[in-house]
C-alpha cells in the first residue's frame, strides 16, 4: 500500500512537472503564479486575513466563475474587484477557479455576538437553507453550487447584503423574497443574527 502510494506520488509529480513545463513553454502563467496576485487581500490559499476581503478557499468553481464574470462585465459592483477580474481571460479564470476549489477552506477567527447565534441558526434554516444548504458551509457533490457563508467574514458579509438591498449587485429573485420577509418580521436584529450564525461556524 505504502509502495503505491509513493508510486503515485512520483506520478504525480512527474505528471505536475510535465504540464508545468508544457505551460511555460507556451508562455503561460501556471495556476499557482495567478493565485498568487490574489494573496495580498485573499491571503495565502485563499484564506483571507480579513475583514472586507472574503475568503476564497474552496469556493465551488461554478460560483466562483460566475462572481468573476460578473466583476469583469461591471454586473456585479466590486470596490476593486471589477478592476482586478478585467485583467483576466475567461481560460485564466477557469484555471484559478480550479486552483482556489482545491485549496481548503479556514473559518474566520473573528468577534462575533455569540448569544445571538442561537437564534440566527432556526432564522438561516426558516430564511435561508434551503438554497446555502448545509448551514452555508462547503458542500460537495453534482451541483453543489454555492457561496461560502459559514466562517466567512462578517465585515464582507454585511457588505454584500448592503449591496444586495441597495441594488448595487443583482439579487436572486427569490432569494430577495426570503430577505424581505425576514427583514420585515425579525428586523434588522434577524440578520445580525443569521450573521452571528454563520460566524459561530468554525
Ligand atoms: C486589493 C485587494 C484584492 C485583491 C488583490 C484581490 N481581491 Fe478579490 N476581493 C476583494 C474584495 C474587497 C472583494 C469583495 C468585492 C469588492 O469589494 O470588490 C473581493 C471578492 C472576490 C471574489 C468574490 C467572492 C464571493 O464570495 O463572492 C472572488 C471570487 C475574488 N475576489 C477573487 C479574486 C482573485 C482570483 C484575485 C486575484 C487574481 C483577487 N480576488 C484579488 C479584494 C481583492
Ligand atoms: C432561493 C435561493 C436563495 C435563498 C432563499 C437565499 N439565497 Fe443568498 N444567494 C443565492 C444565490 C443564487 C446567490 C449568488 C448570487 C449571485 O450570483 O450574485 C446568493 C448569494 C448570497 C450572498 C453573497 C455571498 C458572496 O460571498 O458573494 C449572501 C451573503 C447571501 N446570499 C445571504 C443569504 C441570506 C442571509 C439568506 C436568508 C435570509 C439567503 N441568502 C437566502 C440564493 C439564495
Amino acid at each position: 500500500m505504502a509502495k503505491r502510494t509513493l508510486n503515485l506520488a512520483l506520478a504525480t509529480g512527474v505528471l505536475a512537472l510535465g504540464i508545468s513545463t508544457a505551460g511555460s513553454a507556451g508562455g503561460i502563467a501556471s495556476a499557482s503564479m495567478l493565485a498568487n496576485t490574489c494573496t495580498g487581500c485573499h491571503g495565502r490559499d485563499g484564506n483571507s486575513l480579513g475583514p472586507a476581503s472574503p475568503s476564497i478557499a474552496q469556493m465551488e468553481k461554478t460560483a466562483f466563475i460566475e462572481a468573476m464574470q460578473a466583476f469583469k462585465s461591471g454586473k456585479t459592483y466590486g470596490t476593486i474587484m471589477d478592476r482586478i477580474a478585467k485583467g483576466y481571460t475567461d481560460e485564466e479564470i477557469e484555471r484559478m477557479a480550479d486552483y482556489f476549489a482545491a485549496r481548503r477552506f479556514v473559518p474566520a477567527k473573528q468577534e462575533f455576538d455569540a448569544t445571538k447565534a442561537g437564534k440566527g441558526a432556526r432564522l438561516h434554516d426558516k430564511y435561508c437553507e434551503k438554497c446555502h444548504e448545509n448551514g452555508g458551509r462547503p458542500i460537495t457533490g453534482e451541483d453543489a453550487e454555492y457561496y461560502l457563508l459559514a466562517g466567512q467574514w462578517l465585515p464582507y458579509l454585511e457588505n454584500t447584503i448592503a449591496d444586495f438591498r441597495a441594488g448595487r449587485r443583482e439579487i436572486p429573485k427569490k432569494m430577495k423574497k426570503k430577505l424581505d420577509k425576514l427583514i420585515k418580521k425579525e428586523g434588522e436584529a434577524g440578520l445580525a443574527a443569521i450573521n452571528a450564525f454563520y460566524a459561530d461556524q468554525r
